[in-house]
């Protein structure tokens, strides 16, 4: 939707990124939310069954997610309260703004001599302090703050020698409740303790639908995919992969996910991927749990 460029302001020669949206892209949104729907409605006619997955609320949060982002000043906004939440880390960072030259269309930011990934195999990076600093940014945002990047993947990312992490791209994040928070805790402790049980039960009560026939083969499903887990050892796996498959039982038994576990999968996916990509010897289910413990314990009211 927009495209970056590197340029320098007059006056001081200071180097900046710009981002601007590309001319006609709120015109071209329109048209194809226009389009999409068209087509789902008709689907739904076509297909009656259809309904009951709710491709419309789909297909309609999917549009509200993309045209959150045809509006930069919510990214300057989401840029703020990121800032201000991790002003005590000094390994993570986002891009500075330059307020007088923000506006809904354009974005001026330092411009960040960084490299992305591929650059980390350079001599003066120190991999570890990189993928720690991500694993704690990432945990952080979901367990302490509610406050989430909703699109993590390696290319919103600058790393900065020795150990220091930009996150960019800051147009889309996604807010937990506290309630939303502590069920997250909850259910990543259970499967990191192996309670089968507790796994199932934390998805089922916070499913907004479900339509559950056999609690008790569900439940017996998720347990048998704990202990396969647990019984593979947590260093050797990449536990948010393994989560992919707590989706399919989940579908078969008809219970529906809540989108906000989606969106936390996939960013504790991004840090554990890129943490055993780059640290394989890390264990990072073990960097995770002292912020799980802490937003456990923050629910039973200290
Ligand atoms: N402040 C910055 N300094 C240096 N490079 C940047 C900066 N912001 C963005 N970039 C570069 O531009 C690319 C695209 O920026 P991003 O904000 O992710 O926009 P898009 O929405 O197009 O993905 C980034 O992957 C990064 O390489
Ligand atoms: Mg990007």
């Amino acid at each position: 939707m927009a495209q970056v460029h590197e340029a320098r302001l007059p006056g001081d020669g200071r180097r900046v990124a710009i981002k601007i949206l590309r001319p006609d892209i709120i015109l071209k949104v329109q048209l194809d939310r226009a389009i999409l729907l068209f087509l789902v409605r008709l689907l739904e006619r076509l297909i009656p069954t259809l309904r009951l997955v709710s491709l419309e609320e789909a297909i309609r949060s999917f549009c509200d997610a993309v045209e959150e982002q045809l509006d930069l000043r919510n990214e300057a906004r989401n840029n703020a309260r990121f800032a201000a939440n991790f002003e005590d880390d000094p390994h993570v960072c986002f891009p500075h703004l330059h307020p007088t030259l923000c506006g809904a269309s354009v974005l001026t930011m330092d411009f960040v001599d960084g490299t992305h990934e591929d650059g980390l195999a350079l001599a003066e990076f120190n991999v570890h302090q990189v993928v720690e600093s991500g694993m704690r940014a990432v945990c952080r945002m979901i367990f302490l703050h509610g406050f989430v990047h909703a699109d993590l993947h390696p290319g919103n990312m600058l790393f900065e020698p020795p150990g220091r992490i930009v996150f960019l791209d800051l147009g889309l994040v996604g807010e937990l409740t506290d309630e939303d928070r502590i069920r997250t805790a909850q259910m990543l402790m259970a499967l990191v303790t192996g309670d089968g049980p507790g796994v199932a039960r934390a998805f089922f009560e916070n499913a907004p639908h479900h339509a559950v026939t056999d609690y008790e083969a569900y439940e017996r499903e998720i347990s048998e995919f704990v202990s396969d887990v647990a019984s593979k050892g947590l260093g050797q796996l990449q536990v948010t992969l393994e989560i992919g498959r707590i989706f399919d039982i989940l579908r078969r038994h008809r219970i529906q996910a809540r989108s906000h576990m989606t969106m936390v999968n996939l960013a504790l996916m991004t840090a554990e991927g890129m943490g055993k990509r780059l640290a394989p010897e890390l264990d990072l289910s073990r960097e995770a749990l002292p912020y799980l413990a802490e937003a456990l314990r923050k629910t039973q009211g200290d």
